[in-house]
C-alpha cells in the first residue's frame, strides 16, 4: 500500500510540483534500460532519471564526462518505452550545453524528439542560466543539478562533500532561487551538509530532490546499480544498499557454468 497523502496517476512535474505542495516524498532512481526501466516505473518509483552515470555503470568509464549526447539518447529512448507512470528525465551530457544556449537547446530538443523522455537535467547555477532559460523558452522542463556535480570532477578534483565553506553554501543558496526564479521544475542537490539542504528546500516552492544531502528534502534519488548491489567498489556514506545483487548473480552464474560442465543443464524436462 502506497504511504501517500494523495494517489498520483501519470506523474508530471506539475504532479512533482503538488507532491511537495501536499507534504509527499518524491522518490527518484536511475535506469539505463528497458527491462530495468520496466521493473522500477511497475515498482511505483515516481521519477526515473536517465542518468549520465551510465557512463560509468553502464560504459565502464571512470568519470560521466565521456557520454555522447547519442548515447544518452539511446538509453533513455529504451526507458521511456518501458514507463506507464514514472516521469523521464534525462541528463544533458558534458559538452552539450555549456558553450552556448543555442546548442544547449538543440542537445535538449534533440533528446525530446529522439527519445521521448520528458524533461531534462542538466549540472550548475549561474554559469549555465542563459542555457536553461533558452531550452525553458522552447517548453522543455529542466530540473537543475546543484551541489556536486560529476561533470566538474576535474574542477574539484575529488568527490567529498560539497559546500561545507560559507562562501560555497552562499552561492549554492543564491543558485537554488535563480533556478527556481527562472522557471526550473525542481532541483538535485548532491553529496552537501544535511542542515543546507533542508535550508534550501524550505527557501523555495520547487521539489528539491537529494543524494546524500539528508531527510530534510522533498524527495531521495539514488544510483539503481547501487541501490540493488550490483556495484560494490562504491561505498559512500549515503548509500543504503537494498539487495547484494552482485553476490547473488555471481553465485547463481557460477551455479549455471558448473550446471553446464557437469552436463546437468539442460536435462530432460529442459528439452524439446
Ligand atoms: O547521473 C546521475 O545518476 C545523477 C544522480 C546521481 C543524481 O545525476
Amino acid at each position: 500500500m502506497s504511504i501517500a497523502k494523495r494517489d498520483y496517476k501519470r506523474i508530471t512535474v506539475k504532479t512533482l510540483v503538488d507532491m511537495k505542495a501536499n507534504g509527499d516524498k518524491i522518490s527518484m532512481l536511475t535506469a539505463y534500460d528497458y527491462t530495468m526501466a520496466k521493473i522500477v516505473d511497475g515498482a511505483g518509483v515516481d521519477v526515473i532519471l536517465v542518468g549520465d552515470s551510465a557512463s560509468n555503470v553502464m560504459a565502464g568509464h571512470e568519470t560521466t564526462l565521456p557520454i555522447t549526447l547519442d548515447q544518452m539518447i539511446y538509453h533513455a529512448a529504451g526507458v521511456v518505452r518501458a514507463i506507464e507512470r514514472s516521469l523521464v528525465v534525462v541528463d544533458l551530457p558534458f559538452g552539450s550545453y555549456q558553450s552556448d544556449p543555442k546548442e544547449a537547446l538543440r542537445s535538449a530538443i534533440r533528446i525530446m524528439k529522439e527519445s521521448g523522455g520528458h524533461a531534462v537535467k542538466l549540472e550548475g547555477g549561474k554559469e549555465v542560466k542563459e542555457s536553461i532559460k533558452r531550452i525553458l523558452n522552447a517548453g522543455i522542463p529542466v530540473m537543475g543539478h546543484l551541489g556536486l556535480t560529476p561533470q566538474s570532477i576535474y574542477k574539484f578534483g575529488t568527490y567529498t562533500v560539497r559546500a561545507k565553506e560559507e562562501e560555497e553554501a552562499h552561492k549554492l543558496k543564491e543558485d537554488a532561487l535563480m533556478l527556481e526564479r527562472i522557471g526550473c521544475f525542481a532541483i538535485v542537490l548532491e553529496k552537501i551538509p544535511a542542515k543546507l539542504a533542508q535550508e534550501v528546500a524550505e527557501s523555495i516552492s520547487i521539489p528539491v530532490i537529494g543524494i546524500g544531502a539528508g531527510n530534510g528534502v522533498d524527495g531521495q534519488v539514488l544510483v539503481l546499480h547501487d541501490m540493488l548491489g550490483m556495484t560494490h567498489e562504491f561505498h559512500p556514506r549515503f548509500l543504503r544498499r537494498y539487495m547484494n545483487l552482485y553476490e547473488d548473480m555471481t553465485n547463481s552464474i557460477s551455479q549455471y557454468v558448473k550446471d553446464v560442465k557437469a552436463v546437468d543443464f539442460p536435462n530432460d524436462e529442459e528439452q524439446y
